[in-house]
């Protein structure tokens, strides 16, 4: 081959890349077939860690089956021919009610991790959590992403001192929230995780190395980027930065403070000066104490079914404490959202907005970045097409007359 050709090749390698990514994605209509791609594509090890939830996954499954026993009430003869479903939350402007959660490791699902998910939500204009337990740096995200809105997810390290210095970084970088996760004092048992030993970064063993000859298209990316580590704390704890590969639930258990408890969110505040979410809010009783202390937001949240199984499916959740501290600080609902109509009917039973992580890393594992871009996209066309056909043209108007629970009374 002369060097011309050799040059061309070279060349068309994008492209046809872009193609083929394309093409997988046109046939792509919904989450579950992103997750069907996303298992093709991963390791079952990876796919399963994300894939899965705590013990017999209850508490994952009802997440989603909530959402699906709530039907609607659609109103007609509406003018519809102006959809406007943008909110602002938290300060932050949103084009449709959705933030993006933050998720561990993020980096297992495609090389690019973080910084494509941070990209993509920055086009669509919906603001990216990123987690402590990220594997791209508070600054590699403000970096990759300098239009985007993003918050920084927190677990209180016992080292306090690191926690601080995370946080100060955070606002230097111009991140505009905290979310304070409070819902893992000790990790959840992921019973997939436990079944294959998997650790973080996933170890190259004997039945990895096999499972990797079956999904080559993984393995060869994850052997050609840099390592795999939890960047943001890289050197500051044990088994962190060096490759080590631990368990999840080890190294959280030796890490995490246990001892975490409301008297520490004034902690908090004297740390951060912007909005401070609680995420993990699982009860109106906690939900009254959130605004007790002063929070700007809560996340009602069960980790995506990750933690404590038979935890409250989140769909159930909002309308009481909406009905306890609506107004009085912003409620988002994260876990079992896999439509735009999903996102809606959050939003009728009184939530302000939604998180979703899950759905994006199916999207992430399955096609990369343009994995994210198409979903993000069906996100928002599905809110809107729901909003058109319940006669709702903005989200001011979506209210809890447009819903009620399978069963229920129909009306209000
Ligand atoms: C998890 C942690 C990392 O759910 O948030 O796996």
């Amino acid at each position: 081959m002369g060097m011309i050709e050799t040059v061309r090749s070279v060349v068309q390698f994008k492209p046809l890349e872009t193609d083929r990514t394309a093409r997988r994605l046109a046939t792509a209509a919904n989450v579950d077939d992103l997750r069907a791609m996303a298992r093709r594509r991963l390791p079952g090890g990876v796919f399963d860690y994300i894939d899965g939830g705590a013990e017999d996954e209850r508490a994952l499954d009802r997440n989603t089956e909530a959402y699906q026993r709530i039907e609607w009430q659609p109103r007609v003869l509406r003018d519809v021919s102006n959809i406007d479903p943008s909110v602002s939350v938290l300060g932050l402007d949103c084009s449709i009610p959705l933030i993006l959660a933050p998720t561990g490791f993020t980096r297992i699902a495609d090389p690019e991790g973080e910084l494509a998910v941070a990209r993509a939500a920055a086009r669509a204009g919906i603001p990216y959590s990123l987690s402590t337990m990220g594997t791209r740096t508070i600054e590699e995200v403000r970096d990759a992403a300098p239009g985007g809105q993003h918050l920084f997810q927190v677990y209180t390290w016992k080292d306090r001192g690191l926690v601080a210095e995370l946080i100060a970084r955070a606002a230097d970088a111009g991140y505009r929230g905290l979310l304070l996760t409070v819902d893992t004092a000790v990790l959840g048992r992921r019973e997939r995780d436990v079944r294959r030993g998997f650790t973080l970064p996933p170890k190259i063993g004997l039945e990895t190395i096999v499972d990797g000859a079956l999904h080559p298209g993984w393995t060869w990316k994850f052997v050609n980027s840099e390592p795999i580590t939890f960047s943001n704390v890289a050197g500051r704890s044990v088994g962190d930065g060096g490759g080590t590969a631990v368990s999840l639930a080890a190294y959280t258990a030796e890490q995490f403070d246990q001892a975490l408890s409301w008297s520490d969110i004034a902690w908090l505040r004297e740390q951060w000066d912007g909005p401070i979410v609680l995420k993990g809010i699982q009860t109106v009783a906690d939900a009254r104490t959130a605004v007790e202390h002063g929070v700007e937001g809560i996340a009602l949240s069960n980790h995506g079914g990750r933690q404590l199984d038979d935890a409250p499916a989140i769909a159930e959740l909002i309308e009481p404490v909406a009905d306890a501290v609506g107004g009085r600080t912003t409620i988002i609902a994260d876990g079992g959202i896999r439509r735009g109509s999903d996102i809606v009917k959050a939003l009728a039973l009184g939530a302000d907005a939604v998180m979703a992580g899950r759905a994006y890393l199916y999207a992430l594992g399955a096609a990369g970045e343009a994995g994210v871009d198409h979903l993000l996209g069906q996100f928002r066309a599905g809110v809107e097409r729901a909003m058109a056909l319940n006669g709702t043209p903005t989200a001011a108007d979506i209210d809890r007359s447009i819903v009620r629970w399978r069963g229920g009374p129909a009306e209000r």
